[in-house]
């Protein structure tokens, strides 16, 4: 009896470990920076099965570019692994902690052709970029490595959300966490949304979708609990652009400085076209709106 009850607390977790949902998570500003690690932790401690594979060092701004990774020909950022060390390396107490010696879209390709196939068997179900450290707003998206992760992500068929935070410089996962904490407000946040997402159906996200994310500055929103969030566009629209998705009493969404530059504390989600990483269309939106109803709200 007793040997039995262990057997089905036994495939009990098995069966709750091959239900988890496999994330591939990524930035631009390194492996080692404290926003993806503290991001880590919270969707580990949230149930998800999570693999982190970003660049060795920090490639901010680098949109798309992509090359094959090298041999450090420096100590890796915040001195996060050896001069010398090889192109593709992961933490020696961890080995879900990745980094790869190339820019943002050759890091989370790494993770997804790579490290995926090797943790959960197969491709992941989504991956989560940054939080950067800084927004990323309007034509930002164009230049900034999260987001050109996030793009690469959809491009090979896995959904991808690229979040964002306004406050904060860089510093390494090993420093004090600052004050006000924001690498764990951004986190919460990122894992509030990624949730929401992950608990609709498959797809997560129509094809060539992506995600943009951002959080505003946490100087007077001082906890997660204080923020709201707001269905936006990447960009302003002009005469010529098609009606956006017909929400919270109109067809054009807000834009995301917009959201994030309003007094209160307000989240902007954009819906991008992960190929021009402009603004998609009104049915993309619409998909995203119905996905994320329960957590948008207006204005
Ligand atoms: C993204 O934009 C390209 C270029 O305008 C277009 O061909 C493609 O259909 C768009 N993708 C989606 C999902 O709307």
């Amino acid at each position: 009896m007793r040997s039995f009850k262990s057997l089905v607390l036994i495939l009990g977790a098995l069966i709750s470990v091959s239900n988890a949902i496999n994330v591939v998570s990524t930035n631009d500003d390194g492996w080692a920076e404290q926003n993806i690690r503290v991001l880590f932790n919270d969707l580990v401690a949230a149930g998800y099965n999570v693999v982190l594979s970003a660049p060795a060092l920090d490639k901010s701004g680098t949109g798309s570019s992509d090359a094959p990774a090298t041999t450090l020909a420096s100590a890796c950022e915040f001195n996060s692994c050896p001069k010398g060390s090889p192109a593709e390396g992961s933490d020696a107490s961890n080995s879900r902690l990745n980094y790869v010696n190339s820019f943002p879209v050759t890091s989370v390709r790494f993770g997804i052709q790579t490290l995926s196939p090797q943790f959960f068997g197969g491709p992941p179900d989504i991956v989560v970029s940054g939080p950067n450290v800084g927004a990323n707003l309007g034509s930002t998206t164009q230049i900034s490595g999260t987001v050109g992760a996030a793009c690469e992500a959809v491009k090979e068929g896995i959904p991808a959300i690229a979040f964002s935070g306004s406050t904060g410089s860089q510093i390494g996962f090993t420093a004090a966490a600052p004050s006000p904490n924001y690498p764990s407000i951004y986190a919460t946040l990122s894992t509030t949304i990624t949730n929401t997402l992950t608990s609709t159906a498959k797809p997560f996200l129509p094809a060539g979708i992506f995600l943009n994310v951002n959080f505003p500055s946490t100087s007077s929103c001082t906890s997660a609990s204080k923020f709201s969030f707001v269905l936006s566009r990447i960009n302003s629209a002009s005469s010529g652009t098609p009606a956006d998705v017909s929400t919270c009493g109109t067809t054009r969404l807000p834009t995301e400085s917009s959201v994030v530059g309003t007094k209160g504390c307000f989240v902007s989600i954009s819906v991008g076209n992960a190929t021009t990483k402009d603004d998609a269309t009104a049915a993309s939106q619409a998909t995203v709106l119905s996905k994320l109803s329960s957590l948008l709200s207006c204005i």
